[in-house]
């Protein structure tokens, strides 16, 4: 199955992300995290989106779109992906269609999930995220056993720089102007569900387990 997950920043998409990989066995494509391991590399794509993700702006649709036209052609993406933050814009979405068309595949479901503004800034301001192998915590919500390190590998947590009021203010702004309008774009195709993500986690993932039965 081919999924792409839309909501606000810091509404879940990571996280919901991680349990879709692990129950459908696919693998989690997040833009996010391809990018901000280019910027710890310093690697020319690093260099190149630094400054757009400090600010909470967008990077280029150029840049991600190759990102994404080479990550979905590797093997492991064969049963299908769960893209976590892409597409972004109207062009980001028609390129990905325009790609998957070129292998006879196409995306099968959008899972738009929701929450408002206050619930998002109280997320991402507790959120923390293992520097080793990425795994997302809350200091509230999804606190680690010994509330310091990842509970998975041992790794140390960190805060994202992305993750301060302002920024975070700015990234909603973004979304709102940039990405909202995918909602309209799955739902012309009969493509969009839509998830209540300010419930629990657990809640949430029941939820979208429920809606891929139906698929
Ligand atoms: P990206 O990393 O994609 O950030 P984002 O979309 O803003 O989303 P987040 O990762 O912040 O949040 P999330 O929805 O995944 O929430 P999470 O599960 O972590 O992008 C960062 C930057 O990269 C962008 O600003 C841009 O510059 C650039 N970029 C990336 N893709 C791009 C693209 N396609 N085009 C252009 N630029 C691009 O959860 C948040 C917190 O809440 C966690 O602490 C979690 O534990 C907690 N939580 C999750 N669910 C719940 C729940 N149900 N109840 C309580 N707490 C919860």
């Amino acid at each position: 199955m081919n999924l792409v997950l839309l909501g606000p920043p810091g509404v879940g998409k990571g996280t919901q992300a991680g349990k879709i990989s692990q129950y459908l066995n696919i693998p989690h494509i997040s833009t996010g995290d391809i990018l901000r391991e280019a910027v710890k590399r310093g690697t020319p794509l690093g260099l190149k989106a630094r400054h757009y993700m400090e600010k909470g702006e967008l990077v280029p649709d150029e840049i991600v779109i190759s990102i994404i036209k080479e990550r979905i052609q590797e093997n492991d993406c064969q049963k299908g992906f769960v893209l976590d933050g892409f597409p972004r814009t109207v062009v980001q979405a028609e390129a990905l269609e325009k790609v998957l068309s070129e292998f006879g595949r196409a995306i099968n479901v959008a899972l738009y999930i929701e929450a408002d503004e206050e619930e998002i800034i109280r997320r991402l301001s507790g959120r923390r995220t293992c520097k080793e192998c990425g795994q997302i915590y809350h200091m509230i919500f999804n606190l680690p056993k010994d509330g310091k390190r990842c509970e998975l590998c041992g790794g140390e947590l960190f805060q994202r720089e992305d993750d301060k009021v302002e920024t975070v203010r700015n990234r909603f702004r973004v979304y709102l102007e940039k990405t909202l309008p995918l909602v309209n774009f799955y739902n012309k195709k009969k493509l969009l569900k839509k998830i209540d993500g300010a419930r629990s986690a657990e809640e949430v993932f029941n939820e979208i387990k429920r809606v891929l039965s139906q698929k």
